[in-house]
């Protein structure tokens, strides 16, 4: 349409040159007017050219910047995803070093132990089964496990560890012996492979002589200490049907009686007495359950069970288990009373 009306414009601007010299003026003035007009026509079509070109432009420009918004909006949405899938990215990455950190050190830790050593893993603060004296770990169960190693050729290193953890350590692969007064109950069985039994002991009440306990029912509704993940925390559960006050030790539970924080202890019998070895007023019960104490291995060690229940019945058979067992009950007596007299100090 453009270049129609253009076309148009030449031809009568020509023809105006053409005519002017030759017709009359009449015939120039129409010409005139003709032209005019033509010249308005070819404005307006022009005009109109200019503004559906604007408009087209306008147009453009409108979805353009449409366009453009979108694109902003779309990236800034890519955008936010990309950083939502780099912090999952992240998290899952963590995540998964830390699983790599942990197989690692549970690897590292299950390694065998140094060629020519047997590792025996224990909670230290159960006389005169293990307690410390200085920074040594001593006890009727060391002596055991000492045993046990040198059947085997081998020298004994002790880990000690809170007592809960003592089995998941062992089948973790910590070590290669437990041996913590270590109660066979039908649960633990079902984890761990146990010897033949070494003692037959049970646990008893340990309370201040002003308010004595000696019947289990005695204790129902009363605050009861006992040592995390012991067979005296059992028994608060099953047979008093309540929760124990835990304590990481017979003997801060047994500061905890003191202190009047908890009404009665439940322990097992060998180091309740020796908590309350020269505490004038306190005393223990008679067994409120009978449990026996053996040693545990990781399951499915035939060899290493029949060698360690070799040890055992030999130690029994000769007597010797008897002479442990008196030697470190007056071990334990005398740490006792020298801490008693440097505090009394
Ligand atoms: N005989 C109890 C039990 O097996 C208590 C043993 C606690 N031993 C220790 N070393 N703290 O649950």
């Amino acid at each position: 349409m453009k270049h129609s009306v253009c076309m148009f414009a030449v031809a009568v601007a020509a023809s105006t040159l053409f005519f002017g010299c030759s017709k009359s003026d009449d015939a120039v003035s129409a010409i005139k007017e003709k032209t005019d007009a033509a010249v308005a026509a070819t404005k307006d079509a022009a005009e109109a050219v200019k503004d559906t070109a604007v408009a087209a432009a306008e147009k453009t420009a409108e979805v353009a910047e449409a366009a453009a918004d979108k694109a902003v909006e779309v990236a800034g949405a890519a955008k936010d995803k990309a950083a939502e899938a780099v912090e999952a990215a992240k998290d899952a990455g963590a995540a998964a070093a830390e699983a790599v950190a942990g197989a690692v050190a549970g690897a590292a830790a299950a390694v065998a132990p140094k060629e020519g050593t047997i590792r025996m893993i224990t909670e230290a603060t159960f006389p005169p089964y293990e307690f410390r004296q200085g920074k040594e770990v001593v006890g009727i169960d060391v002596e055991i496990c000492k045993a046990i190693a040198k059947a085997l050729g081998k020298e004994l290193k002790i880990e000690d560890v809170e007592f809960d953890s003592v089995l998941p350590s062992l089948i973790a692969g910590k070590a290669e012996l437990a041996a913590a007064g270590i109660t066979v109950t039908e649960d633990r069985k079902m984890q761990v492979d146990f010897s033949v039994p070494y003692v037959r002991t049970g646990i008893v009440f340990v309370y201040a002589k002003a308010t004595p306990f000696e019947k289990g029912e005695q204790a129902k509704g009363k605050k009861v200490g006992v040592q995390n993940g012991t067979t005296s925390a059992d028994y608060v559960r099953k047979d008093l049907g309540q929760e124990p006050e835990m304590f990481d030790s017979p003997a801060s539970a047994f500061a905890a009686l003191k202190a009047g924080k908890v009404d009665v202890v439940i322990a097992d019998i060998d180091p309740a007495k020796a908590v309350i070895k020269g505490q004038d007023g306190y005393d223990i019960s008679d067994l409120l359950t009978v449990e026996e104490y053996a040693v545990a291995i990781k399951k499915g060690q035939p060899e290493l069970l029949a060698t360690i229940n070799k040890v055992i019945e030999g130690l029994k058979d000769s007597g010797e288990l008897d002479k442990i067992t008196d030697e470190m009950t007056a071990k334990a007596n005398a740490m006792a009373a020298a801490e008693e007299a440097a505090k009394a100090e």
